[in-house]
């Protein structure tokens, strides 16, 4: 293979320069499919940019025991958090491209954050897709005895005591802090962000009283409003979530604008060789196909994608046009890391 493409570079009387680059590129082509036909020979990190417990973490842990019973090698959950999640997202960027280091993340850390930090990595040229994964939407919670039984007497309150809510997030960018800000704009009342490194810790204190509400993920948040021990007020999707019917939807709640879901994904550094985010692909598409895995996911109202947009290609085209819808709007919103 090698040979062939040499000759014919020198017949077309490009320079030893050119030739060399040739060689080189053939033999990275070469060492990456090497190195995917024993891939994975070691354990393979998922890096998780929140904190531990909370929804980004709990749907990478269990499509990582899958990818380890698929691939054969332990997988590792490592959470490094901060800045909504853009320092954990920029450890995978720097990382080694050889499927050793994966990225889990959302809407927020993949497309968000783009746009509200000056992040020393580009979404969506520095990492390389591997598979959409399930998507929620998120729940109006509040602590259980804050003086609103219902959305509409949330509204009137947020009204009445402008900048009064302590509403956690898990730094700016992220999914509660993109749904807290989306409901302070709608509501015109600014609500007190209190960033946290993720939603399981602000769940703590939502629990514990410290905090007034939350816009959260559905994964994160209905554990506790089934033990009761938090309010839901509302759930911002179309219809109400089958794991949930008891909840109203926001359009019934009276906020049908309150819109607002979370997607998913997995990416690997750029340069991955594509053998090797095929295997993982098939690992992850593999795990979602599993009834009993998807079972386990409706029950938080983690759901999809559907089959047909669970490649790498269909990541790389819903990201880049999440990016071109989202951007001018977050930008236009002045939605900062500050
Ligand atoms: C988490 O896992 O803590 C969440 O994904 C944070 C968020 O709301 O974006």
């Amino acid at each position: 293979m090698k040979i062939g493409r040499a000759v014919s570079a020198a017949a077309l009387g490009f320079g030893a320069g050119v030739w060399a680059v040739g060689s080189l590129a053939t033999c990275a082509f070469a060492q990456g499919n090497a190195a995917a036909q024993i891939y994975p020979s070691r354990p393979i990190t998922i890096v998780v940019p929140f904190a531990a417990g909370g929804p980004t973490d709990v749907l990478a842990r269990v499509l990582g025991e899958h990818i380890r019973v698929a691939l054969g090698q332990p997988v590792l959950i490592e959470n490094v958090t901060g800045a909504g999640g853009s320092i954990g997202v920029g450890r995978v960027v720097a990382a080694v491209p050889d499927g050793y280091t994966i990225s889990t993340g959302h809407f927020g850390t993949h497309v968000a954050n783009g746009a509200i930090y000056p992040l020393k990595y580009d979404l969506l040229r520095d990492l390389d897709p591997v598979a959409r994964l399930p998507s929620n939407p998120m729940l109006v919670v509040t602590r259980k005895n804050f003086p609103a039984a219902n959305l509409n007497e949330l509204v009137a309150w947020l009204k009445a005591n402008p900048g009064k809510a302590a509403a956690g997030t898990a730094g700016a960018g992220s999914g509660a802090h993109i749904g807290g800000a989306f409901l302070a704009n709608l509501v015109g009342a600014p609500v007190q962000f209190v960033p946290y490194r993720g939603t399981a810790p602000a769940m703590q204190d939502l629990v514990s009283g410290q905090i007034d509400l939350m816009i959260d993920q559905a994964a994160n948040s209905l554990p506790q409003v089934r033990q009761g021990s938090i309010r839901a007020l509302a759930v911002t999707a179309a219809t109400r979530l089958a794991a949930a019917p008891e909840i109203p939807t926001a359009a019934e709640a009276g906020l049908p604008q309150l819109q607002m879901e979370i997607w998913n994904g997995m990416w690997v550094p750029h340069g991955t060789p594509r053998a090797i985010v095929d295997k993982l692909n098939g690992a992850v598409v593999k795990a979602l196909a599993d009834p009993a895995v998807r079972e386990k996911l409706a029950a938080v109202g983690l759901d999809g994608p559907p089959a047909d947009q669970r490649t790498p290609e269909a990541l790389a085209a819903f990201q880049k046009a999440e990016v071109e819808k989202w951007w001018p709007i977050i930008k236009a919103a002045h939605i900062s890391a500050e």
